[in-house]
């Protein structure tokens, strides 16, 4: 049976039915789910029972894998392999991380409202999060649509932001939460980035807002107004009416599309209860101001 489509609301998020991902996927099933992908920018398929090669197999059919940054860290051992962003609160033995463990710290981050990878000069494109195993309680993920972020704004606001370019940073968001303690040589491996604030979307011709928790100043605009900017654009995107939250079962896969979304993981007792989660990231087409005709540095 093809695919079946059930959308959450009229244009963003949907579930997706009668399909098997850990086969091999007809080329009528990829179309489909492509053209679902760019509409609803988040698709949920549940019940899903995928090794890790599985999960990676369906995520190539969006484009070349990054490499999860954890590979630049020297004080873990990757309990994953390098293309699997491990985004549990588990150990390389698969035991509940500690209270002070730095990897709980660094993951705090994915509490704050991003898109993955825009510290990266080429960005994250999509994310395909499973779940291994998931708390009781709590651990859910929000989603806001920036497309419809982008449409709610004020005329004379989008025109003042329309061809913006943010620098985005992994220690912006680190910073955030008052965690600095970075070695010379994990910042030298990650330096600032330029991206737009706000992209047009190949696909579709939509335009959507373009930010996250990553951004730290607007180029040409004074720091303090620049962050005050983004502060406000970031409030005005997450409202409730653009949020659609996912609850997560078991075998659930869920994929975003980091160009038209951001998204935040919410609180659980990660002390207590293991969360498996396991994202495969695709990687964006080149740089977004590339993308947009402008120069990069
Ligand atoms: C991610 C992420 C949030 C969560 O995998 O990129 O931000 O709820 N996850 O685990
Ligand atoms: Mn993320």
């Amino acid at each position: 049976m093809a695919a079946q489509f059930w959308p959450v609301t009229e244009n963003f998020a949907a579930e997706v039915g009668d399909i098997d991902l850990s086969r091999p996927l007809g080329a009528e099933d990829i179309v489909a789910i492509r053209e679902a992908f760019d509409r609803y920018a988040v698709l949920v398929f549940p019940d899903q029972a995928l090794s890790t090669g599985q999960h990676l197999d369906f995520a190539r059919h969006f484009g070349p894998l990054e490499t999860s940054i954890a590979t630049h860290r020297k004080d873990t051992k990757l309990r994953v392999v390098a293309e699997i962003a491990d985004v549990s609160n588990l150990t390389e033995n698969n035991e509940v991380w500690g209270e002070n463990s730095r990897q709980r710290m660094f993951q705090l981050g994915n509490r704050l409202w991003h898109s993955d990878s825009t510290f990266k000069l080429t960005p994250a494109y999509a994310s395909l999060l499973y779940a291994r195993s998931i708390p009781p309680v709590g651990g859910h993920t929000e989603f806001a649509d920036m497309r419809a972020a982008w449409e709610a704004l004020p005329e004379a606001m989008k025109q003042k932001i329309d061809t913006l370019v943010c620098e985005h940073s992994i220690f912006n968001s680190r910073a955030r939460l008052g965690f600095t303690n970075f070695s010379a040589d994990e910042r030298a491996a990650m330096p600032p980035v330029p991206q737009v604030m706000v992209r047009t979307i190949p696909q579709t011709g939509r335009k959507c807002l373009y930010l996250a928790s990553h951004a730290g100043r607007v180029i040409g605009m004074e720091e303090g107004e620049g962050k005050a900017l983004i502060d406000e654009l970031m409030a005005h995107a997450t409202q409730r009416q653009f949020v659609y939250a996912h609850r997560w079962r078991v075998n659930d896969l869920v994929i975003w599309d980091n160009r038209q979304t951001m998204h935040r993981g919410t609180p659980f007792d990660d002390l207590r209860w293991k969360r498996d989660v396991q994202r495969a990231t695709v990687e964006d087409i080149a740089n977004s101001c590339a993308q947009a005709g402008m120069k990069v540095a």
